[in-house]
């Protein structure tokens, strides 16, 4: 597509900029709530919640007030939520085995929040870092992470989350060839309406630093996971993971995380047209709310210009922890 301007005097770009209906008018790019996804991180126990210290004004949730916050979340036009659970520290194991429970703090919540407000759509992680005692997304042996043997594990994972009442199977752990085998372990257990969200683009980043402290991985982790998520230097690489996704039977894809790699988000809306997401995480949260809380940053133009980034970048969509936040705003 090309794009064309006249010149100067008879062209004028601030003459469309003049009052603020007329750049209403020609704005090509829009927020709304139907882009959001909120993630919500849960815990055991009832009418309870708990603070993460590295996430002012992002709280864990019991099931019971999860609920409610789903209900809140839905009355509002947000389409989604993804969940995330904080383990007890007593299930979490080498072989992360609590992942596959039925019964474990996600299915229970997916449950609940189905059968009270089936209006709105649940997305689930795919990845054994929250039930693992070391912390990492896939089994370990020697200090290594195994792919294939995980990869089984994360498709079991998937079908449990699915039986579960899961819209949207989300694996985040970078194994190779997970979405193939997530898509063909789904439609064995005919649950072929269960959609994927790939983590197509997942690269090993500083900024999950307090997501990791709000599903209590951060203090277990051993080592780093640079050898299955992805290097920071790297764009062609994104291109065949989202390629290879795709292939597999992914329905979306996801570029994470989101203003450190806006560049992927861009390419990838462009050379795919696929469904395309960007995940704002955790660490790019705390920025925002550490200085908007010093009184540095103004929150109510920052957060949504932090978000209109990503729609201008191509996103069709994105995770931010903002959410709840910004819908009030829009409704407002
Ligand atoms: C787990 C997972 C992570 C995030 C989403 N799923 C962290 C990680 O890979 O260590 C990060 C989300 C955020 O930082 O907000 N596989």
């Amino acid at each position: 597509m090309t794009s064309f301007s006249g010149s100067f005097p008879a062209t004028r770009l601030r003459r469309n900029r003049r009052t603020p209906w007329l750049r209403d008018l020609v704005r090509e790019n829009t927020l709304t709530v139907a882009d959001l996804i909120w993630p919500i991180f849960v815990i055991d126990g009832k009418d309870k919640t708990e603070a993460i210290s590295s996430m002012p004004g992002v709280q864990r949730y019991s099931i019971d007030l999860a609920v409610k916050a789903a209900k809140e979340a839905a009355s509002l036009g947000i389409p989604m939520i993804a969940l995330f659970p904080n383990t007890d520290p007593k299930l979490r194991t080498e072989d992360g085995a609590e992942a596959l429970n039925p019964e474990n703090i996600v299915c229970r919540a997916v449950r609940a929040i189905k059968k009270e407000v089936p209006e709105i759509g649940i997305m689930c992680d795919v990845a054994l870092d929250p039930y693992t005692s070391h912390g990492h997304d896939g089994l370990m042996a020697n200090g290594r992470i195994l792919n294939d043997e995980s990869v089984a594990v994360l498709a079991k994972q998937a079908v449990v989350q699915a039986q579960a009442g899961c819209d949207v199977i989300a694996p985040s752990d970078m194994m190779d060839g997970r979405i193939g085998a997530i898509r063909s372990a789904l439609d064995a257990a005919t649950l072929q309406d269960v959609a994927i969200m790939a983590y197509s683009a997942k690269y090993a980043s500083g900024f999950y630093g307090p997501f990791r402290e709000a599903v209590g991985s951060g203090g277990l982790l051993v080592g780093d996971k640079r050898t299955y998520q992805m290097d920071g230097g790297n764009t062609d690489e994104a291109l065949r993971e989202v390629a290879m996704d795709i292939a597999e039977g992914a329905d979306m894809v996801m570029v994470k995380p989101g203003m450190p790699y806006l560049d992927i988000v861009s390419r990838v809306k462009r050379e795919f047209s696929v469904p395309t997401f960007a995940y704002q995480v955790s660490g790019e949260y705390a920025m925002l709310m550490a200085a908007i809380e010093r009184g540095w940053l103004d929150s109510n133009k920052v957060v949504t210009e932090s978000l209109l980034a990503f729609k201008r970048a191509g996103a069709d969509g994105v995770l931010t922890y903002f959410a709840l936040d910004v819908a009030k705003n829009l409704s407002a």
